[in-house]
């Protein structure tokens, strides 16, 4: 089972956007993808505030399969038993850009899924594609929950989840500036080797299953690099502007 709150009235900020009434009314699905550290989760989060959409992070579904079987002693090189885990798990992910919730069977995770001990160990659920075929089917469920005004963030988003998405992103940034990024967000907690670890290698497992280093045909490709956070937010609300009119 899973629910979802529908995307809650934003905050003054969002009532006062010049974005909050754009395309009110019709489909305005933004698909962002891009490897960890690119900045994807706090810029979308703020994107889909200011349009007044909801917010899905999709990578928080892998994370709490991945804790579930950490805490519920599955192994996580059993496929089928990982397999089963995203089947039967039962996960509440908010979607309300305001308020970051997720639970399990009513627990509340939202905190420890965030422990390097996931980050490390995520992977496994992520290349396990039968977890992914059920989170990609709860997904597309959630997008469709909140009316198809939404902001939703991962790997496979522009390509596998909503490959007919209105736009269609592909936030990228310099090595240096991702592990830089994680490593302040972890607030200075983590070696220069764990933070690699958590960025750099993860990904490079996670891109024998989906492709979120080349844009596919149609998505828009934005470098980071040399954006600060607000410029990273203007900047998408200038590709959503321009491509779904
Ligand atoms: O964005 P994140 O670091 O919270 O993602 C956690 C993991 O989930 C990461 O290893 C990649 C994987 N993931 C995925 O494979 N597909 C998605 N749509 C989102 C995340």
């Amino acid at each position: 089972m899973q629910t979802s709150d529908a995307a809650e009235p934003a905050g003054e900020a969002a009532a006062s956007s010049p974005y909050s009434g754009f395309r009110l009314g019709k489909s305005l699905v933004v698909a962002i993808d891009g490897p960890s550290g690119s900045g994807k989760s706090s810029v979308s989060r703020e994107v889909a505030r200011r349009l007044r959409a909801a917010y899905l992070d999709t990578g928080a579904m892998y994370r709490a399969v991945t804790l579930h079987c950490i805490a519920t002693g599955i192994d996580l090189e059993d496929r089928v038993a990982v397999e089963a885990a995203a089947r039967s798990i039962e996960l509440f992910i908010s979607t309300s850009p305001d308020r970051e919730s997720v639970t399990i069977s009513g627990d509340d995770v939202t905190a420890a899924i965030r422990e390097p001990e996931v980050s490390s160990a995520v992977s496994a659920v992520a290349t396990t594609m039968g977890a992914r075929a059920e989170l990609i089917r709860r997904q597309r469920a959630l997008i469709a929950g909140a009316g198809h005004r939404i902001v939703a963030e991962g790997r496979d988003i522009t390509t596998v989840v909503a490959p007919d998405a209105e736009v269609r992103i592909l936030l990228t940034a310099s090595e240096e500036a991702r592990l830089r990024r994680r490593g302040d967000q972890l607030g200075g907690t983590q070696s220069e080797a764990q933070l690699k670890q958590q960025v750099t290698e993860r990904d490079a497992k996670d891109s024998t299953v989906v492709d979120f280093q080349q844009a596919a045909d149609g998505v828009v490709t934005l470098d980071s690099s040399d954006l600060d956070f607000e410029q990273t937010v203007a900047a998408v609300l200038g590709i959503v502007r321009t491509v779904a009119h």
